[in-house]
């Protein structure tokens, strides 16, 4: 990685400093503000963990949710500092404010190693739009600036981006340079055969990544319910399955693409599909070429799931975003869930296995395999909008090594 990181940092440089760590501890909660998958938070311990090794005053500052510039009492971050003091087991002082005096009053009472996490950033409209006075403000607490908010790297906010023009040195947390060590790497240096999974309902939130793919895969495997515009584009009836009739010549263009640089795309040969869209719909397997009028897909079916297995056999790494199906309704969950086993089969076994991407990362958690893969992305738009190749301003803006 081209970037400086925490782990460059000499003890010197730390012990004693302020330094302002920017995590993504946008968590779920439940009605009650409970968190409910405190994942993300675990992912900040080791950057964390090394900082108050390393004797420094360490300020965390994060995002909840969507506040969209006033406070929200339900997207305070009072829960995540209980969480957190849990697992780090020592106090995390809760701050009122992300900048100003209150939170310079806090500081002044740290000692070496101690932490305090500010309030949520995004309580300030300043945040999302890159204010560079705000960003100032942040800085004003602060010594130096690591970023380990993966999840929120494809954002250039004033905590992410603006902040890095106020502090010196400006470097990447740990888990940022673990998520680029896979996600990265995985397309920079591929380990062939490269294999992508590409699933979700639509083929117009994917286009990017797949066109990316495309120059970079060995295997291109499709599925969800973006498989229907594939398949209307070839002339087939997909009955009242999902289509984005705008995006037919785009589909027939990637199906070309890949003929033409010699990637093996693969579409499932059959589907489950459903009267309706209802957890209890009444269900059927039938082949791509017998969508019967009136129904509609929403999962890959069994055929698929073996053609899919064979060809993922022999890959050395395979990156996987987005689910097979609606996987939400049990009945039609077994397209995902049954590539989520075949991946932790194959991990084991030397392949690479890289799930990128909410929806899936949701898939393999809810099969009970998450622990088996090589990694699992913290960043859902951040993993795909790096896999389509693009800059993430969060990293972008920190030191080089
Ligand atoms: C996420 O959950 O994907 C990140 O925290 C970014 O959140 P955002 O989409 O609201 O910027």
């Amino acid at each position: 990685m081209a970037k400086k990181t925490v782990a460059n940092l000499t003890d010197a440089e730390v012990a004693g400093k302020r330094v302002l760590v920017r995590a993504d501890f946008n968590v779920p909660q439940d009605d009650q503000g409970t968190i409910t998958d405190d994942t993300r938070i675990r992912a900040a311990l080791p950057t964390i963990q090394m900082l108050m090794d390393k004797g420094a005053k360490v300020l965390l500052s994060s995002h909840m949710g969507r506040p969209k510039g006033k406070v929200n009492e339900t997207m305070r971050l009072t829960p995540v500092a209980t969480r957190l003091s849990e697992l780090l087991g020592k106090p995390v002082t809760m701050c009122s404010d992300c900048i100003g005096d209150a939170v310079a009053n806090v500081v002044a009472g740290m000692g070496n190693g101690d932490v305090a996490l500010l309030e949520n950033v995004r309580f300030y409209a300043e945040e999302e739009a890159n204010d560079p006075a705000f960003a100032e403000k942040l800085a004003a607490n602060a010594d130096l600036y690591v970023n380990d908010a993966f999840g929120t790297a494809h954002r250039a906010h004033a905590s992410t981006e603006g902040v890095t023009k106020y502090l010196s040195p400006s470097v990447a947390g740990l888990l940022i340079e673990k998520e680029l060590d896979y996600l990265q790497n995985a397309i920079d240096n591929p380990q062939r055969p490269l294999a992508a999974i590409i699933g979700g309902s639509k083929v117009s939130s994917k286009i990017g990544v797949i066109e990316t793919l495309l120059e970079k895969c060995d295997k291109l495997l499709i599925g969800g319910g973006m498989v229907f515009t594939f398949y209307k584009a070839r002339g087939l009836n997909v009955g009242k399955s999902l289509v984005e009739e705008d995006k037919l010549e785009l589909a027939k263009s990637l199906e070309a693409a890949a003929k033409e640089k010699g990637v093996e795309l693969l579409l499932p040969t059959d589907v489950i599909v459903a009267d309706n869209f209802a957890p209890d719909a009444n269900a059927q397997t039938v082949s791509v070429e017998n969508i019967p009028d009136g129904w509609m897909g929403l999962d890959i079916g069994p055929d698929s799931v073996k053609t899919f297995q064979a060809a993922l056999a022999d890959c050395k790494c395979v990156i996987w975003n987005g689910p097979m199906g609606v996987f939400e309704f049990d009945k039609f969950a077994a397209g995902t869930e049954a590539i989520a086993h075949t991946l932790a089969e194959l991990t084991p076994k030397g392949t690479v296995t890289i799930i990128g991407g909410g929806d899936s990362v949701a898939a393999v958690e809810k099969v009970g395999v998450a622990e088996t893969m090589s990694h699992i992305s913290t960043g859902g738009g951040a993993s795909l909008e790096l896999l389509e190749g693009k800059v993430l301003p969060g990293i972008a803006a920190l030191d080089e090594a």
